[in-house]
């Protein structure tokens, strides 16, 4: 059974570095697109860091006697799609800067899965040095993941909410610089005097704990990948008997 799940792990990889070329192409064309410095300084950071990612997963092929193959990861196309498709439905701008952020979280949210995985196989079955390989780009993923968390509710955010929300078709092609301060939005304005209690309004009945908290902006960040429990001895695992 070992053998089959060294198999496991090799069409993982595979997967892995079908799915590191296609985000990295994903990744070359929005920072392109991306208004902001800070983000696209961030993503031709991950841009490089994708890189050595898919040259440690040539080198773990070489490793385990495989090869890449042509395996095509299906999750990762969906995903590209679809930050493809957003991103064409808007302007060049803060609010695009959000969209590029949002599909790219996505993105590295898939790829902490995947590699989470990985290295939860990979050491079980006692591979320590491709272990220690998947553990470096998890941790890259995860840095990434943050990070850009981090830019969207921050940077990005403050500059989308500040931007007059009209995407003039004129100016499409305009480098609008993402920290251009401009007037609050009408929108935002509403929202804000809406917002204050009005002397002549009794206070509603509904208690303010009711109201929904950001748990929807809490990541769902996957502890770096650990083996899960085991249901057998510890000693059980014939992996230690090879030599690697
Ligand atoms: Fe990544």
């Amino acid at each position: 059974m070992e053998d089959d799940v060294e198999k496991l792990l090799i069409e993982q990889l595979k997967d892995a570095f079908s799915a590191e070329k296609q985000a990295l192409r994903c990744m070359q064309q929005s920072a392109r697109m991306a208004s902001s410095p800070l983000l696209k300084m961030a993503i031709e950071t991950h841009i490089e860091e994708t890189k050595d990612q898919i040259g440690r997963l040539d080198e773990i092929f070489q490793a385990m006697n495989t090869k890449p193959g042509r395996k095509l990861c299906l999750a990762m196309k969906g995903l590209v799609d679809e930050a493809a498709a957003e991103a064409g439905e808007h302007e060049s701008g803060p609010v695009l800067d959000l969209v590029i952020t949002a599909s790219m979280q996505r993105i590295e949210h898939y790829e902490i899965s995947a590699y989470g995985t990985m290295v939860m196989t990979a050491e079980a079955l006692e591979l320590q040095p491709v272990t220690k390989v998947l553990q470096q780009t998890l941790a890259e993923e995860q840095q990434t993941e943050a990070k850009l968390a981090q830019m969207a509710k921050t940077e990005l955010m403050t500059s989308a909410l500040e931007d007059d929300g009209e995407e003039d078709p004129d100016q499409s092609s305009s480098s609008r610089p993402a920290s251009s301060k401009r007037a609050p939005s009408k929108a935002r304005s509403a929202k804000q005097s809406a917002a204050k209690p009005s002397a002549a309004k009794p206070s509603s009945a509904k208690p303010s704990s009711a109201k929904p908290s950001s748990a929807k902006s809490a990541s769902a960040t996957p502890a770096p990948g650990k083996p899960g429990p085991k249901t057998g001895s510890s000693s059980s695992r014939p992996a230690a008997r090879r030599a690697r």
